[in-house]
């Protein structure tokens, strides 16, 4: 079962703190204090997710409590609990990084909904730090990485920004958090690339052919997002393997081939953190498949494979073809040759449908691809 998230209620008055007690101790794991001193105490030795603060305090002012929270732990979410004539401070805290206000009397339905739009923010940030942390222990910047996410919790102002970018709240803002989701994945997959002068673009070009194809099938707009977020992603297991494999010029041994075979089910793992909806995993995972079976990891065929993965499946080769890899021993393609290529693998290696969208689009707009293409070749 997953954790439950750890709340710290800050409350002086006996009244309020237990009534906040009991509507939230079925759903999370309750702290209490009755002072500020005591609230930084607990914070230094639990692992407090969200905190309740009432802003009047016996010893501390309920702000400058606010404060020292914002400045030791920046991404604990802190939720200010206010009375009637102190609305001006509670929107001063929202100014400086508070998640929301509530207002006491409570109402039982506002206390539980800020605190899972609170409690969701955080998990969200621990995800994008365990993932960062996954990614930079594989790509040797484990250390640098570490030191920015210290930044990043040393500064408060810098966290909030980088929260927001991967902030979740509720269903109005799912579509807002896709799109997050891909500026995130793409600055960093392009970062990765970058280290790889062989893998140079190839992410954004497989991106590029697979939004094309799209436009010709028939895919809602969810599933679209879905594929060029997944076709960003496809080969992020290869992270997992050794490099010198990976950037192996000429033929691989068969040892080898088993080895890079493994990188659709790596991928999965490391993208975890990230909760990527199935239609995204799957195409990490099938990318490989082949139209008649045969192919890795599981040899489904047809339509069993998802049709995310069938269509990053063509993109995937066609980039191959046509794009000029140091470690390739191949020669390179024209769009032409490449079309005719893919034609005749299509209904073995490749779903008929998705070949014949990619080489109508390059029928119709040939000059714009090569041209687009090659902007891509050097990112
Ligand atoms: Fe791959």
């Amino acid at each position: 079962m997953a954790k439950r998230p750890q709340v710290l209620i800050v409350e002086d008055q006996l009244g309020p703190r237990k009534s906040l007690e009991m509507i939230l101790s079925p759903f999370f794991d309750i702290h209490t204090a009755d002072l500020g001193k005591k609230a930084l105490e607990l914070l230094q030795e639990k692992p407090i997710d969200v905190v309740t603060l009432d802003l009047r305090l016996p010893d501390l002012h309920g702000m400058d409590v606010f404060r020292q929270i914002k400045r030791l732990h920046a991404d604990v979410e802190v939720i200010i609990i206010t009375g009637y004539g102190e609305f001006k401070t509670a929107l001063d805290a929202l100014h400086l990084g508070a998640s929301s206000y509530l207002l006491k009397p409570f109402n039982t339905g506002d206390v539980l909904s800020a605190i899972n739009r609170a409690a969701g923010k955080k998990r969200q940030i621990d995800q994008l730090k365990a993932f960062l942390m996954k990614i930079g222990g594989m790509i040797g910047l484990k250390k640098e990485l570490s030191q920015g996410i210290k930044m990043l919790e040393e500064d408060s102002s810098l966290f909030d920004k980088v929260k927001a970018l991967f902030e979740r709240t509720d269903q109005e803002i799912e579509e807002e958090r896709r799109v997050n989701h891909f500026e995130f994945i793409r600055t960093l997959i392009d970062a990765i690339e970058k280290k790889d002068p062989y893998a140079n673009g190839h992410s954004s070009r497989v991106h590029y052919y697979s939004y094309l194809i799209s436009q010709r099938l028939r895919l809602t707009e969810l599933e679209k997002e879905e594929l060029l977020i997944g076709a960003y992603l496809h080969d992020i297991g290869k992270l997992g393997i050794d490099q010198q494999i990976v950037q192996k010029k000429g033929r691989y041994t068969e040892e080898e081939m088993e080895a890079i075979k493994r990188h659709a089910e790596i991928g999965i793992n490391l993208v975890a953190p990230l909760n990527l909806s199935p239609n995204i995993l799957a195409l990490i995972r099938h990318h490989h498949e082949y139209y008649i079976g045969q192919g890795y990891p599981d040899g489904i065929s047809g339509e069993d494979i998802p049709l995310l993965a069938r269509i990053v499946a063509v993109a995937d080769a066609f980039d191959a073809m046509v794009t000029d890899y140091p470690y390739e021993y191949r020669k390179v393609l024209s769009l032409d040759e490449a079309a005719a290529e893919l034609k005749h693998c299509s209904g073995i290696q490749f779903d008929p449908k998705v070949v014949s969208a990619l080489i109508d689009t390059i029928e119709e707009e040939h000059d714009r691809i090569l041209l687009k293409s090659a902007l891509l070749a050097d990112l």
